[in-house]
């Protein structure tokens, strides 16, 4: 892997946190054997991850049962990090996964169209602002960095994940080849049921509408918060919290007028043929 720095290296293109993963894990992830009952979750980080995790194991375990393990992270891991969590072949179905991968690196099976995918979006200005404040309680950036300084490296595709621009675009040139389902962050915060609704009804799972709300209502900022399976505060490597502050347009508590033009001139010229809406504020 190339170094990048202290705490990022690179591999084919896209920026990992040292150590965390190696070249022949990633390489034995392209033969990676899908099930058709699979269901996979991308996201850049800091896009709505572990809120997506919650809905997806509170669905699936209203929805005919899961194997319960310890967490979310166990239960629904990251797949581009080994983290001795065994062989997943002998895991039960349904198998639930989580990445942050490019399409580039995940399994070649993904495009037999059998398992379900779910990518989940967030504006990239929360995103920065959120990945900003994260990097200060994990170590996967080069640390401590000012605002501008990670804004500088976040714009130049210098973090982990690489690029968002990048993954943007690669995520959205896959809707053909994979099963997929796009949501945004945004729309989560605005009508969190609408969302599960939709999740559902791209995965076949029949909910009453009591277990809906039931989804809703373990999926809340406040509910996951206090939920020590969710909230990640198991999580060994974090010096603070990954439940921050959940909202929509927290960028501006931290943005100046013309760093936000930047970002606005960077998204017209990298994304702006794609004609992507993003809720702000
Ligand atoms: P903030 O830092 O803006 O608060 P990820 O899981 O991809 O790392 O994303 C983390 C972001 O999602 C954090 O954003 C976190 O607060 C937010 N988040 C996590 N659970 C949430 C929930 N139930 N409702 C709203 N936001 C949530």
């Amino acid at each position: 892997m190339e170094r990048i720095n202290e705490l990022l290296r690179r591999y084919k293109g896209y920026i990992f946190p040292h150590g965390w993963t190696t070249p022949e894990y990633l390489d034995s992830l392209h033969s990676f054997q899908i099930r058709d009952s699979d269901i996979f979750l991308g996201t850049y980080p800091k896009s709505g991850t572990i809120w997506t995790q919650q809905l997806l194991i509170s669905i699936c375990e209203l929805s005919g049962g899961l194997n319960e393990y310890p967490n979310n992270r166990e239960q629904m891991p990251w797949l581009e990090y080994p983290e001795g969590r065994g062989d997943y072949a002998l895991r039960p179905s349904p198998r639930l996964f989580t990445t942050h991968l490019p399409p580039a690196l995940m399994p070649a099976g993904l495009k037999e169209k059998t398992a379900k995918v779910i990518y989940v979006m967030r504006n990239p200005k929360d995103n920065i602002t959120s990945y900003y404040h994260f990097q200060k309680v994990i170590d996967v950036v080069k640390n401590p960095y000012s605002f501008e300084e990670f804004l500088e490296a976040y714009l130049a595709g210098n973090v982990a994940a690489s690029s968002w621009f990048d993954h943007i675009r690669a995520w959205h040139s896959v809707c053909d080849q994979y099963n997929i389902l796009y949501l945004t962050y945004e729309d989560m915060i605005l009508d969190l049921r609408g969302a599960v609704v939709k999740i559902c009804d791209f995965l076949g799972k029949n909910l009453s509408d009591a277990d809906i709300d039931k989804v809703v209502e373990k999926s809340t900022f406040e509910t996951m918060k206090g939920d020590s399976k969710a909230n990640y505060k198991f999580c060994e490597i974090l010096k603070g919290d990954f439940m921050r502050k959940g909202r929509i347009g927290d960028w501006k508590n931290i943005f100046t007028v013309a760093q936000s033009e930047r970002v606005d001139r960077i998204l017209e010229e990298k994304l702006g043929d794609m004609n992507l809406q993003f809720i702000w504020e």
